[in-house]
């Protein structure tokens, strides 16, 4: 069941995008060290497959990687041009030699294409003058077909039949390792681009507003308790706290006057500081790695009973990282001193988290909270939901 939709974006708030500016100089630097990386990767992958070539005798050897319906032609060593065959281009896989040795239709070593009964009629055989294929698939070690290793000549070739095809796979193999390890390379450096990044803007934010960064630890050891008090998985804890570290990234975007007000907020200035999830969802929207969390930040202060923001969530259509962290959140908030207020006795502290289980929190991460705080008893009814 979800409440109605309310609104707090005023039509004359700008959200900003801060991460831009910490974000674009990191991962021009970063980009440079990975294509460094890169391109040592793409000269192993080529000696290789020049070696593969050499060793078959065959006047061109081809990566091809196959990217929906078509087989793109990656790496090409020797002479592609006389076959048409340009790096970038693609072609149509259905027709192709390849697909053809994927669907075990030709084998794949062919010693004299044009009197092959499987391929003599095609269109390629004929247009590009083949004369004798050899066509390896690049496995990953998942099992997923990258692609293919393939070498062509124009003229037949008998001899190939006497070649010993497991040399060729295996350097097939050493290809497809190298593939993969680059993939993994690339998608390392992505992740440490957005580490760095989300480092550079919690310390930005810490730098402007003290109370956040050491709030947001506490927040972080708490939610990871309460969740393993709920009986979460690893992996699911471990998302709990990447959002209780994140969950107020969001200030970032919000204006100093308000973040380091010395004083109660205005009623105007709660409007704008209740921009604050959707600003932090809108950031971490944009950092590959982290994206599932967006939802999660966005609903960080959505109440058990609807009445929260931005979107009045209700119940267990909050994510419950977000209830965990809003639980978590608000008990610490109470404890600490505030510019606007001073901190609260922990008993009275306790005596709100089990007075708003089933209104502002969820009553079981009520329940999860108040047992790692100490064990309390929580008298049953004000927890019911
Ligand atoms: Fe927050």
């Amino acid at each position: 069941m979800k409440a109605s939709f309310h609104p707090t974006t005023a039509p004359f708030i700008r959200l900003p995008e801060p991460e831009e500016n910490l974000y674009s100089p990191l991962r021009d630097w970063l980009d440079r060290e990975q294509s460094e990386a890169k391109a040592g990767s793409l000269r192993d992958v080529r000696r290789l497959l020049d070696q593969i070539r050499r060793y078959l005798g065959m006047d061109v050897a081809i990566v091809s990687e196959f990217v929906q319906n078509e087989q793109v032609f990656r790496l090409v060593e020797g002479d592609g041009a006389s076959f048409g065959v340009h790096r970038g281009d693609g072609l149509e896989l259905s027709e192709t030699y390849c697909q053809r040795v994927m669907d075990g239709r030709l084998s794949e070593v062919v010693v004299d294409a044009k009197n092959d009964e499987q391929i003599r009629n095609l269109d390629a055989t004929r247009a590009a003058d083949i004369g004798s294929y050899v066509g390896i698939p690049l496995v990953m070690s998942d099992g997923t077909v990258y692609g293919m290793m393939c070498c062509l000549s124009h003229r037949a070739d008998p001899s190939l039949a006497e070649v010993d095809i497991g040399v060729v796979k295996l350097l097939a193999q050493l290809i497809s390792d190298q593939i993969e390890r680059q993939q993994l390379e690339s998608s390392n450096w992505q992740l440490r681009l957005e580490v760095v990044a989300v480092r550079a803007l919690l310390a930005a934010l810490e730098a402007r507003d003290g109370y956040t960064g050491k709030h947001s630890e506490a927040v972080v050891k708490l939610s990871g308790s309460v969740a393993r008090e709920m009986g979460l998985d690893d992996r699911s804890r471990i998302g709990v706290q990447q959002v209780a570290i994140l969950h107020d990234v969001g200030k970032i975007g919000v204006a100093d006057a308000i973040l380091r007000k010395r004083g109660p907020l205005e009623p105007h200035e709660w409007v704008m500081m209740r921009e604050h999830p959707v600003i932090g969802a809108r950031i971490v929207e944009r950092l590959h790695s982290l994206r599932h969390l967006s939802p999660a930040i966005r609903a960080e202060h959505e109440r058990w009973d609807g009445n929260g923001y931005p979107d009045g969530l209700q119940e267990e259509d909050i994510p419950l990282p977000s209830r965990i962290v809003l639980a978590c959140d608000a008990y610490h908030a109470m404890v600490s001193n505030r510019p606007y207020r001073a901190a609260i006795r922990e008993s009275a502290a306790l005596q709100e988290l089990r007075f708003g289980a089933g209104s502002q929190f969820c009553p079981h991460v009520a329940e999860a909270l108040l047992s790692v705080l100490g064990g309390q008893d929580l008298g049953g009814s004000e927890l019911g939901t």
